[in-house]
């Protein structure tokens, strides 16, 4: 029996099945998991839950019905430069530590599973996890500009970390969108495959993950992230 948890406001679930895999789901699919102060309190629940859980070993994201995530929610979040109350820039930061930080130094490996639309901030969870894996029908888009707005710092980072200058700067000046196929060939995916092939797949590398080492594991993938930034002496040591 899969062991299942709901956060507090239905926005995540998670379900941890007989693999030790962790399949968490962005919930709001009739807001395409757009990103909303819940949904991050949601998500902060989901990941301390399966972090330090034995019988996981490895952790799934992705988005229930046609999207991952439709990137904020342009109704219910806020612009960082607006004149935010403490209550607001509190939401902002939650918000902010589950797509990035939180996720890039994950004790578990971790797998994005592209099921769909993808944009803006969605790219953040997306390239902050270990691996990524899209369908082949997935449609990516950096539309900021289109709603007066720049990719957030840690948005673009993440971009220029996984694409070249050339397509980071064509997507995030044109917010012209790309497929699953395309995504893999510029490298912002690992792969692509056929959105009815996409868990199995998924699975598949889950369950390869599954097998190796925890610690080694933990320590080939920070090592993996952080070794681009050092130096090579810094490296060699
Ligand atoms: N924020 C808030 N609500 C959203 C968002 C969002 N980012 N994206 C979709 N929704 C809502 C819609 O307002 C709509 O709500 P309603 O039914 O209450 O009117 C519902 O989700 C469904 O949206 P549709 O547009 O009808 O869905 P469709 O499947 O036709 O299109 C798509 C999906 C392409 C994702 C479209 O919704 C879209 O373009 N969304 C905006 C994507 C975007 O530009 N995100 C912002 C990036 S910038 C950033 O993250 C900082």
């Amino acid at each position: 029996m899969p062991d299942t948890f709901v956060a507090d406001n239905k926005c995540v679930t998670v379900e941890i099945d007989a693999d030790q895999i962790a399949w968490i789901t962005l919930n709001r699919p009739e807001k395409r998991n757009a990103i909303s102060p819940s949904l991050s309190n949601d998500m902060q629940q989901a990941l301390d839950r399966v972090e330090h859980d034995e019988a996981v070993k490895v952790v799934v994201l992705t988005g229930a019905g046609d999207a991952y995530s439709a990137g904020m929610d342009l109704r219910e979040f806020f612009r960082a430069s607006d004149n935010l109350t403490p209550e607001k820039r509190a939401a902002f930061g939650r918000s902010s530590s589950w797509q990035w930080r939180r996720l890039r130094y994950f004790l578990k490996p971790t797998i994005c599973m592209v099921n769909g639309w993808c944009f803006g901030a969605g790219f953040n969870s997306m390239i902050a996890c270990d691996l990524a894996v899209a369908a082949d029908e997935a449609q990516f888009g950096l539309s900021e500009i289109n709603w007066g707005m720049i990719p957030a710092g840690n948005v673009l980072k993440n971009v220029c970390s996984v694409m070249n200058q050339r397509d980071a700067m064509y997507y995030t000046i044109t917010a012209e969108t790309f497929d699953g196929k395309k995504a893999a060939q510029m490298g912002v995916v690992n792969e692509s495959v056929p959105r009815a092939k996409l868990k199995d797949r998924v699975r598949e590398i889950a369950k390869v993950l599954a097998d190796k080492n925890v610690n080694t594991m933990r320590a080939c993938k920070f090592a993996v992230k952080r070794v681009p930034e050092m130096s090579w002496d810094d490296a060699d040591d």
